[in-house]
């Protein structure tokens, strides 16, 4: 949620700024601004409604070329609509504020400090510049950690003194925030994540919670509540810079989804030794593979959809009872949590506020944890007991893809382990499996290749105003994934419908307007899945049906579009699946000439409860 940036030094700090926050864009993007501290200690303010775009445009009619520092933001509505008023950075006297995250007590605060008539937007942020400025006397550090001491709720901010020309400063509480001194050691930068710093920084650290952080240029320091210097671990930058651009591709989706068989390769070959599972690059105990009688899965969104392929395969092939758990609606629901129990969370931004706070609930009622993550030192890996790091890189489209199938490979190598530490499979078996995931790239390449294909399947989706997806077992759990894709992107109201269940009341909703997609891949499931999608076909739904050659179909004329996917083994077809459901999604997107990458009301990063 909400992008900031940050920058002090010898650049032209407005370019900085607003490349920054194009890179940044997707955590937010209703609406942008910058704040740039000029040599006469003037703070000058641009923001604006919409794109990063937008906000270029504003600022090329008035360029500001001589300025020190600055910072910028793109807004994920939280308090207040989408206005310019209401866009940041907000401004109260010689205060200028940008903030990521929600303070609670904004309104009595308001109230106890008489700041009504100081504030003329409807955010809980301006209510904080306000107060910054009631009590800044020329001390920042100060200001900053009386102010601090007063909120309630989340918060990464970046202050500008406009007094103090030399310096930026921020805080943060809960809500994430990262910096970073420049390679040549004349600069430095604030952001929300790596992405926007990897071309300026060798390293940079997450800033811990409640210390005021200085940035001069070429410094930052640290100071605790009692005025104590504060040294922090700093992280090295492996994603290539070169990885966060769009590679020729016209959006991030796209490129993505193409790189989804290298992210395979990626993670999966250093987990791989003589054949079989190895974790010992994660430094995770044995003995946990084989000392719980229970798995409990944690994740939000499309992470929680590779946590349902985790659950029925865990059961099905380690015979280990498993509940996935929406985060948002765990620690709400009185879990029963023993030490029996692991509890895996599954986290692509590893910044998910609900499975961040599921995690702590956990571990504070005493389960062991284990994290999927794919961002390096992100909050929840840090706050894990252990982590499992996807390497799919940096993911910037709001759609998940690469992210997902690298959680999805994670997991198949951990049942792999699991299965043959607790002499499930036998080393043939468990080599067997583990060449079945290194196959997996090779065969996902066929279906990106034959991509046209896929294409014309999308024919009939593009006006559709409601869709089904039906299908059974791990089908299902893929269409689950694909529908998801489908309405964040194309904005058609797609449903996945467990097929068996569909005839208990849904069925009445399907007519010749309802495209249905229909995923049979399952052998044991194959033939009940067929009833059901001709049950839909006999109804004058319009059928496109993803299958494999291996599954027997009696009468494959009387299916109009039908593809084939490449036929692995069942608990494989999930990937070249999901693969082909991506692109149904991506190609309606495009062709209903939507903004595939920033989707509507979405943001990448949702570091809001
Ligand atoms: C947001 C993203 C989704 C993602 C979900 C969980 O809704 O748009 O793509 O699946 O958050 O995010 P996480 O970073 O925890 O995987």
């Amino acid at each position: 949620m909400c992008g900031i940036i940050g920058y002090i030094g010898h650049r032209n700090v407005e370019e900085v700024l607003l490349k920054g926050l194009q890179t940044l864009e997707y955590r937010g993007y209703d609406s942008a601004g910058v704040v740039l501290l000029d040599s006469n200690g003037t703070a000058q303010v641009q923001k604006c409604v919409g794109k990063v775009q937008n906000l270029i445009v504003q600022c090329k009619k008035a360029p500001v070329n001589d300025a020190l520092c600055g910072m910028g933001h793109t807004r994920w509505a939280t308090h207040g609509g989408v206005t310019n008023l209401n866009a940041h950075p907000h401004q109260s006297g010689k205060v200028t504020l940008i903030h990521n995250g929600i303070i609670e007590n904004y309104q009595e605060l308001a109230n106890e400090y008489h700041l009504a008539d100081q504030v003329i937007s409807e955010t809980d942020t301006e209510v904080v510049a306000a107060l910054l400025n009631r009590f800044y006397e020329g001390d920042p550090v100060k200001t900053i950690r009386t102010v601090a001491s007063k909120l309630k709720g989340t918060y990464a901010f970046g202050i500008i003194f406009s007094d103090i020309k030399d310096k930026l400063f921020a805080i943060r509480h809960v809500s994430p925030i990262i910096a970073g001194v420049g390679k040549d050691k004349k600069e430095a930068f604030l952001s929300s994540d790596v992405t926007a710093l990897s071309e300026y920084v060798a390293d940079y650290f997450v800033i811990p919670e409640d210390v005021v952080t200085i940035l001069e240029a070429g410094k930052i320091t640290l100071l605790d509540a009692c005025d104590q210097e504060v040294f922090v671990n700093h992280l090295t930058i492996d994603w290539e810079t070169g990885a966060i651009g769009k590679n020729g591709y016209e959006f991030y989706m796209e490129k993505e989804i193409m790189e989804q068989p290298q992210v395979i390769v990626n993670t999966v070959m250093p987990r791989c030794k003589d054949g079989l599972p190895d974790l010992s690059v994660d430094h995770i105990p044995d003995d946990i593979w084989t000392k719980y009688e229970k798995i409990t899965i944690i994740a939000c969104g499309t992470a929680m959809h590779a946590g349902l392929v985790a659950k029925n395969l865990m059961q099905s092939l380690l015979r280990l009872p498993v509940t996935v758990e929406i985060a948002s609606e765990y620690i709400y629901s009185d879990p029963v949590i023993d030490d029996t129990t692991l509890v895996i969370a599954i986290s692509q931004s590893g910044e998910t506020i609900d499975t961040l706070e599921a995690v702590r609930y956990a571990r504070k009622h005493g389960a062991d944890n284990l994290s999927i993550v794919n961002v390096k030192g992100s909050t929840i890996a840090r706050e894990s007991q252990f982590v499992l790091y996807t390497n799919a890189g940096p993911e910037i489209a709001v759609a998940s893809t690469k992210a997902y199938i690298t959680q999805l490979v994670s997991l198949y190598i951990l049942i792999c382990q699991m299965a043959y530490m607790r002499g499930i499979f036998l080393k043939e078996k468990a080599m067997q499996f583990m060449s079945s995931l290194l196959a997996l790239p090779g065969q996902i390449e066929q279906v990106l290749a034959d991509r046209a294909s896929v294409h014309a399947l999308t024919k009939d989706m593009i006006g559709a105003k409601d869709l089904f997806m039906i299908g059974r077992g791990l089908d299902y759990t893929a269409l689950l994934e694909g529908s998801l894709k489908l309405k964040e992107i194309s904005y058609i109201h797609s449903e996945a419908y467990a097929s068996g269940e569909l005839k208990h009341g849904t069925i009445a909703l399907i007519t010749p307007e309802t495209p249905v997609i229909t995923l049979i891949t399952q052998k044991k499931l194959a033939s009940k899945e067929l009833s059901n999608a001709i049950e839909v076909k006999a109804r004058g739904a319009k059928v496109v049906m993803l299958t494999t050659k291996a599954i027997p179909l009696e009468d494959p004329s009387q299916w109009e579009h039908i593809y084939y996917l490449p036929a692995l083994p069942s608990e494989f077809m999930i990937f070249p699946a999901v693969v082909a459901l991506q692109l149904i999604a991506f190609y309606v997107s495009k062709e209903k000439g939507l903004d595939v990458d920033k989707p509507r009301n979405l943001a990448k990063v949702v570091t809001v409860e």
